[in-house]
Parts: structure tokens; sequence; C-alpha cells
């Protein structure tokens, strides 16, 4: 049980146990960011953003990070899986223009007709491809590699099926792409904490992206997860707020 009593967050549970931080600690912070999040997710918060002008289905916090790894990595390619409404792709776009560098790639199984429509009349659209298909689908694979040029820097974004399989798929598929350096970013692992609420499945205490991104990089020794670094931190806390746990697959060689 979470009480919280006055400036003090008491945590305690049936065996006793009992733990109490105050409110200004970063332990604190900790468990009252988790139980943030899981109230985020039982209310949809992270469906209540647009980014000029398109809804992106993203945390906040997780937005602000990736436009810190986007400017500290200056990709001249940044390919995303998952495009939905379009928010995540002119986020990207709308920072490419910003930097003057670098073009985005959209894949979604499914692009509907609206969303589509007001992708391709936004006035960042000139930074953008779409693609339409499986992000899995070999064809989709090959269309995207022949879009990369030789010595581009790449960063990936995989938001599409969040299964641990198709994950791992995507993985095997467009790490290869990756540039030194750079990474790409299994998205809503926070999946595995979320268990028993509203719209989740039980096996997703294992499958999920974090585990495929585990997997992956156990297998795979030119890949490491790591947590980009802090552009600037002037406070206490050094763990994100995150739907990402553990997505930042890192190519080390
Ligand atoms: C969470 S939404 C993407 C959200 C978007 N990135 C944003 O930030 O607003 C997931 C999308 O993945 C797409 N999707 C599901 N399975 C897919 C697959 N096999 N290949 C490509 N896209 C897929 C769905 O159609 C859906 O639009």
């Amino acid at each position: 049980m979470i009480t919280i009593d006055g400036d003090k967050v008491v945590v305690s549970d049936i065996d006793g146990r009992r733990e109490e931080h105050h409110i200004g600690t970063p332990e604190a912070f900790s468990i009252l960011s988790r139980l943030w999040l899981r109230a985020g997710w039982d209310t949809k918060y992270v469906y209540s953003f647009t980014w000029m002008g398109r809804p992106i289905i993203q945390l906040p916090e997780d937005m602000v990070r990736l436009q810190e790894v986007i400017h500290l990595t200056k990709p001249d390619v940044i390919i995303e899986t998952g495009v939905a409404h379009g928010g995540s792709l002119i986020f990207s776009a709308s920072l490419c223009k910003a930097m003057d560098k670098g073009r985005v790639i959209g894949i979604d199984i499914e692009i509907r007709p609206h969303n589509r429509k007001a992708i391709e009349s936004h006035p960042l659209f000139p930074f953008i491809t779409l693609i339409e298909g499986s992000s899995v689908d070999l064809a989709v694979v090959a269309e995207v590699k022949a879009q990369v040029k030789n010595g581009e820097r790449v960063i990936i974004f995989l938001d599409s099926c969040h299964s641990k399989e198709h994950v791992a798929a995507e993985l095997k598929a467009y790490a290869p792409l990756v540039s030194v350096g750079s990474y790409i970013v299994a998205m809503d692992g926070i999946m595995e904490q979320v268990v028993g609420a509203s719209r989740t499945q039980p096996d997703w205490t294992w499958n999920n992206p974090k585990q495929a991104a585990l997997e992956f990089v156990a297998a795979n020794k030119d890949f490491i997860i790591e947590e980009p670094p802090f552009a600037f931190n002037e406070g206490s806390i050094t763990e994100r707020v995150t739907y990402w746990p553990s997505a930042f697959i890192k190519r080390v060689r």
C-alpha cells in the first residue's frame, strides 16, 4: 500500500515491510512516478496530445527525451515503424527542419485515408516518405533499405505492433541499418508494468518490446541497452519517467 502523509510517501506491504521517503527525494519521486504512469495508462493520458496539428500517442517526457537524442545523434535518416495519425512523423520532421538536416521514413501496415491526407498536406510532408505495409514484410524492409544511402547516419524508432515476436523481427530486419553510436528504440516496454489494468493482456509480463530488446542485445554483441545521457540535469533525479524502459539499443561497433 502507498500512502501520502503530509510530506512523506509511505510504502507498506502485508509482510509488515515499510519504507518511508520524504516527498523531496528521488525515491519518493520514483514511487509517485510509477503510480502516475499507471494512472495515465488507465486514463489514456498519452492519447491527449498533438504535435503541430497531428495526434501523437506518446508521453511528453519521452518526446522531450527523443528530441535530445535526435539532436545528439543528428541523423540523416529517421526510420519509424507505426505511423497512426502521423504525429510522431511530424515531430521528427519538425526537428529535421529545425536542424536543417535529416528526413523521415514512416511505415505502417494501414495508413487510413484521412490520416494519409492530413500527413501529405502537412507543411512538413516534404521531409517524410510514407510506406504502407507490415514493417517486417521483406518487400517493405527492402524498400526502406533502398532509400538509405551508404554512409548515412540512421536512427530507428519501433512503435508498431508491440508483441515480443514482432519487435524481435523488426530488430533483426532494421538493426543492421543503425549507425555506430546511434540507436534503435524499442518503444512501449511499459506494457510489462501495467498488466492487470484495462486494455492489457496477462502475457504482457513477457510478451513485450522490452523482452525483445533484452534478448536482442544478449545475442548481438554490437549492441547494448544504454539510456542516452541526460543532456542537462541540475536536479537530483537520474532516472527518466518513461513508457520506454530498456528501450534504447545503442550500436557500439
Ligand atoms: C502506437 S501506434 C503508432 C503511434 C505513433 N508512432 C505516434 O507516436 O503517434 C501503432 C501503429 O502501428 C501500426 N502497426 C501495427 N502492426 C503493424 C505492422 N505489422 N507493421 C507496421 N505497422 C503496424 C498500427 O496500424 C498503428 O498505426
